[in-house]
């Protein structure tokens, strides 16, 4: 584990108090990419139309009791009409790339067989229009929606999806490799495992605790697999978007050190050292070992052009209560500001993740990349319209510093991706939580760039014209 940075100043305003921003841009490196980041199933709504089919996300979320407003990935942002209009608020904010997924069942419906043209069209036409306005697509193939009849066979439980998503990352690839940037074949791969079939929390629901590992290695051997799909079909840059969190410890009792390696290796190791070791960490070996076959590893291990990192903040670990049947529990992490959603606000844990990780696995390590990063804040429009949201730009104006701080360090960090261009689904929460640079009035469809929508612009501007 890391060890617990002393807190920042505190880049949140303390209650009470307006949040502010030191002087003068965050020194990057030039060329240092700024973007935004989004995914299929929390912004495109229009859930059943031109042919696509559901995904585990629609059944789960229009189960009682799932989503915490009760509410669905319909209509979101009803991003799949209005695609334009959103490439132009890009366009407004001068972004040189913008991450989005493709959704796999609007692609094949039912995750085999033939392609829904009109589905895939729709990739086309979004790529085509950010290329139109200058803007670098990343494509990520799964951000979370399995189609609901590979679920039914199994999901990630069965060996068979793997094969399922080396075929359609195929089929996305020759369509897009000749224009989209990068490419992410998995995103979270840990969240998915963890919170989608450990703890039930997100969709498919399973509860099965540690053993749910199995969907761990098929959603890494997924990477693997795509990402030599990708490269056959013509992709010039393929990477991944892991979720890491700095895992602190809540005291220096050995219980709560060990039981703080295992959710670090769980969380972090599991996803990481396969891609780039080959291996997984000791600790979790014995658990994932019937599901491995010869070869698997190497097949996860790809050369990868850029790691990517979605970061959001340190989680504080211990031994967990005698009646637990899991040895670790998460604490709340206390004395630091927290965002809206109740995460901490630690943009040095974010200096020291980076750091740690270059010193960790130097050779091993490719280019990195900030995939995501980002705070909710539920600011509205005021009187006048105006969405002042000035603890989003802190928070991002934070992070950023922490970014070049690592940069000049000598991590080679190379991009940084907004989590989120527009208010959208947020999984369990609905649209309770609002990470947008865009606010998003999910009645009417009315977009309203906030603040910090105008400080990110400024930012990119005063960025492109350093270089
Ligand atoms: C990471 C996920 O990739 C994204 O879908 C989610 O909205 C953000 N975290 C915020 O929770």
């Amino acid at each position: 584990p890391v060890q617990q940075p002393t807190p920042d100043s505190p880049p949140g305003a303390p209650s009470g108090e307006r949040a502010t921003v030191p002087p003068g841009p965050p020194a990057l490196p030039p060329g240092f990419r700024l973007g935004t980041a989004s995914s299929a199933y929390q912004a495109e709504g229009a859930t059943d139309v031109d042919g696509r089919g559901p995904s585990i996300w629609d059944t789960f979320s229009n189960l009682p009791g799932t989503v915490l407003d009760g509410s669905t990935g319909d209509p979101a942002c009803d991003h799949y009409h209005r695609y334009r209009d959103d490439v132009a608020l890009l366009e407004r904010l001068g972004v040189g790339g913008h991450r989005f997924s493709v959704s796999w069942s609007r692609v094949q419906p039912t995750g085999r067989g033939p392609v829904n043209a009109a589905g895939l069209d729709f990739y086309d036409r979004l790529v085509d229009e950010l290329l139109h306005h200058g803007i670098a697509p990343m494509a990520a193939l799964y951000h979370w929606d399995l189609p609901q009849a590979l679920e039914d066979d199994g999901g990630w439980l069965n060996r068979d999806t793997v094969e399922r998503f080396a075929e359609y990352a195929a089929v996305v690839g020759e369509r897009l490799a000749d224009r989209v940037e990068h490419w992410i074949p998995v995103v979270e791969p840990s969240t998915a495992t963890i919170m989608g079939h450990a703890s039930g929390m997100h969709a498919p629901g399973r509860e099965m605790g540690f053993d749910s590992l199995p969907v761990a290695h098929h959603l890494l051997l997924a990477h693997g697999r795509a990402v030599i799909e990708l490269r056959a079909a013509g992709a010039s840059s393929v990477g991944c978007a892991n979720n890491h969190a700095p895992m602190w410890p809540r005291s220096e009792d050995p219980a709560d050190v060990g039981a703080t390696k295992l959710f670090d290796a769980l969380w972090n190791g599991m996803f990481l050292e396969p891609m780039l070791l080959g291996r997984y960490p000791v600790d979790l070996e014995p658990l994932v070992e019937e599901a491995v076959r010869p070869g698997d590893l190497a097949t996860i291990r790809q050369p990868l052009d850029f790691y990517g990192i979605n970061y959001y903040s340190p989680i504080r670990v211990g031994a967990a209560p005698e009646e637990s049947p899991i040895p670790f529990a998460l604490y709340p992490l206390v004395g630091y500001p927290e965002t809206d959603i109740g995460w901490p606000i630690v943009p040095a844990a974010l200096r020291e993740w980076l750091i740690t990780l270059r010193a960790r696995y130097r050779a091993a390590l490719p280019p990195l990349m900030i995939t995501e990063s980002g705070a909710a804040y539920g600011t509205g429009p005021d009187e006048h319209g105006v969405v002042d949201d000035q603890e989003r730009i802190a928070y991002l104006d934070a992070h950023l510093r922490a970014v070049a701080a690592a940069c000049q360090r000598g991590v080679d960090v190379r991009g940084y991706y907004v989590w989120s261009l527009l208010d959208s689904f947020e999984w369990v929460h609905g649209y309770s939580q609002r990470y947008g640079l865009v606010h998003v009035d999910h009645a009417t469809q009315v977009r309203t760039p906030k603040r910090s929508f105008e400080w990110y612009a400024a930012l990119i501007a005063a960025q492109s014209r350093s270089v």
